[in-house]
């Protein structure tokens, strides 16, 4: 495939063309925690070392721990040697970065802690002339999010300090449990803050390769036309991932993979490749029709339950060489645990582009890959001319292999067109090739990492990759059914799955009974 760049693109390592955000400080609570040493900082360090953070700019870590400004510095440069991207750390950029970081030991839940939050913001504003403008980092765990933001507001926070800043939230994922905790939440924090202030993370949407899809499918005249139900046979969603639980085994086993993967990832997914041409490429606009879309999914009926949804988990066994052990035996997992490590679902969509096509999405850990991957197959040609060209000879496969068009969303980051070409020879029969752009080899530099570019686009107020009120409830609205009939359910159905295998059999049923079968990852 011709992979030329007309437009100019920056040299490899170079940064990306992005605005430098104005001047704000950055507080982030939960600064202790496992996702601001694993991903924040070293999404603030990258941005550092590209020249994108703001001129004016302080972060303020808050957490309960009792730690001291310069061990709080030292223990976020540990976290940068050890998560970034970029190598060994570079001097300068990090004392750079250090000179804005600043701890604050408190728990803000509590009046006296969100006053000294608010002094410690007016001093910062004073001295690093961050004008008020602040962005709050929720990184602390769920049950945390409400008194915070409730403090939040007490303290007089959810406004811009100084008389003319700006403030935003962030929150991080899960948001919500269920429908009913999606909507409780979204109440607590509006109570507080207005919509526009408000910044769902789902760090998918950060990925460049998921971004790709809208500027694919709007950019180009020659595939629009045949995204419909008149040429799609079904889409397919998979989201695999090769390892078992690690490390938040008491986390996942309270979630399990339909609200840790499809409420959020699955269904984001699913709503940018199935929306309609959004007016404009302003936020608003493209969450507008992400919300339809999820909103003309039509919710499983209870009595399709069996046949539409699947559930597993996986049991001991081995991926790439490696044994893993199963998922009762991993700490914080109770031993006859049934939550589910694995999901697929048959979904169908109630408008006039995609009536009558499925769409089957699966997610698993411990399969024998990690892959994220969004595919379109085609319908057969109307007339299988060379299918009889081949019976005349009886040595060609009896059906076409149908046309597909796979978004590679992660690793290997690409784009790839499968289509019939018949090969040399006297004989006329089909065999699938395939055309692939590769991202990496395409654009010639590394996309950035999806916190990166969250971070700098809550910092410039741009909303369009984070989730909006009512999109995360349509996405809770059609996963909670799903839920509560496998909890009435009995625990028998959960498919057990060795580690390494690609799922449960009864999974191939899942989609085997509409005569079709997963497509090899
Ligand atoms: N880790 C990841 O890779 C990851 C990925 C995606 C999403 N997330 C989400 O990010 C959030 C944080 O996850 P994490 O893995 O970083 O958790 P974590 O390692 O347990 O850290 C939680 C942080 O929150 C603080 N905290 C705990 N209870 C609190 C409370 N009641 N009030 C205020 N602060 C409290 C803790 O510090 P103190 O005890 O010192 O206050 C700690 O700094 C969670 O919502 C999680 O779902 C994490």
């Amino acid at each position: 495939m011709e992979t030329k760049v007309v437009a100019t693109v920056p040299l490899p390592g170079a940064a990306p063309a992005y605005a430098v955000p104005g001047a704000l400080g950055l507080v982030i609570f939960g600064a202790s925690g496992d996702l601001t040493a694993r991903k924040l900082l070293p999404a603030l360090y990258t941005l550092a070392a590209q020249d994108l953070l703001p001129r004016c700019f302080s972060v303020v870590g808050v957490a309960r721990s009792e730690l001291g400004q310069d061990d709080f510095r030292q223990r976020m440069r540990a976290a940068v040697e050890s998560f970034s991207r970029l190598g060994p750390v570079r001097e300068e950029v990090w004392e750079r970065l250090a000179g804005t970081i600043h701890y604050l030991s408190a728990s803000v839940e509590d009046p006296q802690g969100a006053r000294r939050l608010r002094d410690l913001l007016a001093r910062v504003d004073r001295a690093c002339g961050t004008e008020g403008n602040r962005l709050f980092y929720l990184a602390t765990p769920p049950a945390a999010y409400a008194g915070i933001v409730r403090a939040l507001g007490a303290a007089g926070l959810a406004s811009g300090g100084d008389g003319r800043g700006w403030a935003r939230i962030i929150i991080e994922k899960p948001f919500g449990r269920d429908l009913e905790s999606a909507r409780q939440l979204n109440r607590q924090v509006l109570e507080v803050f207005r919509e526009p202030q408000v910044y769902r993370i789902d760090h998918y949407l950060g990925k460049e390769t998921v971004q790709n899809i809208l500027a694919f499918r709007f950019g180009n005249s020659i595939f629009e036309p045949l995204w419909n139900r008149r040429y799609v046979d079904h889409v397919q969603i998979a989201v695999a991932e090769d390892l078992g639980e690690e490390g938040r085994g008491d986390y996942y086993d309270q979630a399990g993979a339909l609200r840790d993967m499809v409420q959020n990832h699955l269904l984001q997914l699913l709503s940018l490749v199935g929306m309609e041409p959004p007016a404009s490429f302003e936020a608003e606009a493209i969450r507008d029709e992400k919300v339809k879309l999820l909103r003309a999914i039509r919710p499983i009926p209870p009595d399709a339950m069996a046949e539409r949804t699947l559930r597993g988990q996986y049991t001991a066994g081995v991926i790439g060489g490696r044994p893993i052990r199963g998922y009762r035996e991993v700490a914080g997992v109770a031993p006859d645990s049934t939550t589910e490590t694995y999901v697929a679902l048959r979904l169908t969509i109630d408008n006039w582009r995609w009536a009558g096509v499925s769409v089957y999405i699966r997610t698993g850990k411990a399969l024998p890959t990690r892959v994220t991957e969004v595919t379109i197959q085609y319908r057969e040609p109307p007339l299988l001319l060379f299918r009889h060209a081949d019976h005349a000879d009886h040595e060609g496969p009896d059906r076409l292999e149908p046309n597909r068009l796979s978004l590679r969303i992660q690793p290997d980051e690409g784009i790839a067109l499968r289509f019939g070409l018949k090969p040399p020879g006297e004989r006329i029969r089909l065999e699938p090739v395939v055309m692939d752009f590769g991202y990496g080899e395409g654009f010639g530099r590394e996309s950035p990492e999806a916190y990166e570019r969250l971070l700098l686009d809550a910092m410039r107020g741009d909303s369009t990759l984070f989730i909006r009120g009512d999109e995360v409830e349509a996405a809770w609205t059609l996963v909670t059914p799903i839920l509560e009939a496998w909890e009435a359910s009995n625990a028998k159905a959960v498919h057990p799955y060795p580690a390494g295998s690609w799922g449960p059999e009864a999974a191939e049923e899942l989609i085997g009974q509409d005569a079709r079968q997963w497509v090899r990852l």
